[in-house]
């Protein structure tokens, strides 16, 4: 038996699942009265009772002789949509495709190669640092430094994260040639071939490559674009499976920028207590935040359990190859594989580095840096608000990237290489997970200013899109 809905009931439902679908966005002005009569052929009656119904749900208001306009603040995107499937571990194996697409997305930049930014005057302190150090260089050339890195650099880093709720000294610190290449010593450290590692989905990429090169098996947790990882999804899986680590990005994770908050971080820890989990901590965008920098996870860790990654490519320079690791109760064990793996890291960069830091350079360079991610991270907001398609968007208060929810039937992989074809470079979602979901979405980089063949770059997408 079919129940015949009032008439008001139909249009409510209907411009509430529009609204919901990001047809119209924050702050946008809806058709008036008027218009949605003569569209849907309803009386001008039963189309106000609809936009009461709609008002006193708080999913529009009413603004006086303007009309009706969905809640929220103006600029401001509905946030793209929680993924919620959860499939059982399984191995990696990342296509070839994708391969290439991780290669030029690690750029970040749209126009790669073509736009180079000059390098602010910070970069050219740091270099100047750097070049002292080298010419300090005497003997030392014939020698390795020792495998934790240069102590002065590590003392510089427990200095820093003492103001991020976490009191370290300089032997907890390993010092690497990358987050990459943290990452992987982490995994090496804790896990077996075979083991499950749970990550977020979507999350990023290089760890999906890791766990490919490394054999583990991989579960997938639904994470929130504005929270990241569902903490409770974690906890069914953990029941259920045996999972050796969960590999976690708790400030301005990629791609979406979401940071867990404190709660969630709580919980993280007391399931890895209960369930004996390592929690590997990927902490590389956490210095960009411009509404304030997140304690590291490792500050809540009263056991031990976390392996804090990162490095200084996201903030100061990808072309530095200088990153860290902090093992907790690992520790021993990530010294000595980097020791097999690599000896020693180069003496005269972490020195540099080191002095830059302590003399105030790079917490000036920060709060440039943070100033100007903003300012491009807005104009972003505004070139992707004038695209002609419904478009969820999270916004980000830090990190180089948001993440763009495109209508179900646009496929990003698609996009991705008819944008090559003109030299554009995007990222397609579905990179960000191994199980096919995200193919409608795309991360969107604001790490380089928008200079005028950018900005063109961004209305070609939107072209390409439509
Ligand atoms: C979340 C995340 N972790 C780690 C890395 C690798 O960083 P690095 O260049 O320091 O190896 C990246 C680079 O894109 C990243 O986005």
């Amino acid at each position: 038996m079919t129940v015949d809905l009032p008439r008001y009931q139909i249009l409510e439902g209907t411009l509430r699942q529009q609204i919901e679908s990001g047809r119209w966005r924050r702050g946008e002005r809806l058709p008036s009265i008027r218009a949605l009569c003569h569209h849907y052929g309803f009386s001008k009656i039963t189309v106000q009772h609809a936009l009461q119904k709609l008002e006193a749900q708080g999913f529009v208001e009413a603004r006086e002789r303007s009309g009706f306009f969905v809640s929220g603040d103006p600029g401001e995107f509905e946030s793209p949509r929680h993924a919620s499937i959860m499939e059982a571990p399984k191995p990696v194996s990342v296509s070839e495709v994708f391969q290439d697409i991780m290669t030029r997305s690690a750029a970040f930049d749209l126009l790669p190669g073509l736009h180079r930014d000059e390098p602010p005057p910070g970069i050219i302190q740091l270099n100047r640092s750097i070049g002292r150090a080298l010419r300090r260089q005497r003997g030392s050339f014939q020698y390795y430094d020792e495998p934790a890195g240069d102590r002065e650099l590590r003392h510089q880093l427990a200095l820093r994260f003492a103001k991020r709720g976490w009191t370290a000294e300089a032997d907890q610190f390993c010092v690497t040639s990358g987050c990459q290449q943290s990452l992987f010593l982490a995994l090496m450290a804790v896990c077996q071939r075979g083991d499950v590692v749970a990550v977020e989905a979507p999350g990023f990429y290089g760890v999906l490559q890791l766990l490919e090169q490394l054999q583990l098996k991989v579960v997938e947790i639904p994470a929130s674009p504005q929270n990241g990882m569902d903490i409770s999804a974690l906890e069914e899986a953990v029941q259920v499976w045996d999972v050796k680590a969960c590999v976690v990005s708790p400030s301005f994770a990629t791609p979406t920028g979401a940071v867990m908050p404190s709660g969630a971080r709580r919980c993280l820890l007391e399931l890895a207590d209960r369930y004996e989990l390592a929690v590997i901590e990927d902490d590389i965008y956490a210095e960009s935040g411009w509404r304030g920098v997140p304690d590291t996870l490792k500050a809540m860790d009263g056991s031990d359990r976390v392996i804090h990654c990162s490095s200084f490519s996201k903030v100061l320079s990808r072309d530095l190859r200088l990153g860290w690791v902090s093992g907790g109760r690992w520790h021993s064990k990530i010294l000595q594989l980097k020791l097999t793996s690599q000896l020693a890291s180069s003496r005269f960069l972490q020195q540099g580095v080191a002095e830059f830091i302590a003399e105030g350079g790079y917490t000036a360079f920060l709060r440039r840096f943070r100033q100007s991610l903003q300012l491009q991270r807005d104009q972003l907001l505004g070139l992707i608000g004038a695209w002609p398609v419904p478009l969820r968007a999270t916004t980000p208060q830090g990190g180089l990237t948001l993440w763009a929810e495109l209508p179900d039937d646009v496929d990003t992989l698609g996009l991705y290489s008819r944008a090559l074809e003109e030299g554009i470079v995007i990222t397609p979602g579905s990179l960000f997970s191994v199980s096919g979901s995200f193919s409608n979405c795309l991360r969107i980089s604001f790490a380089h200013r928008w200079n005028e063949a950018r900005v063109g770059a961004v209305k070609r997408l939107s072209e390409l899109v439509t």
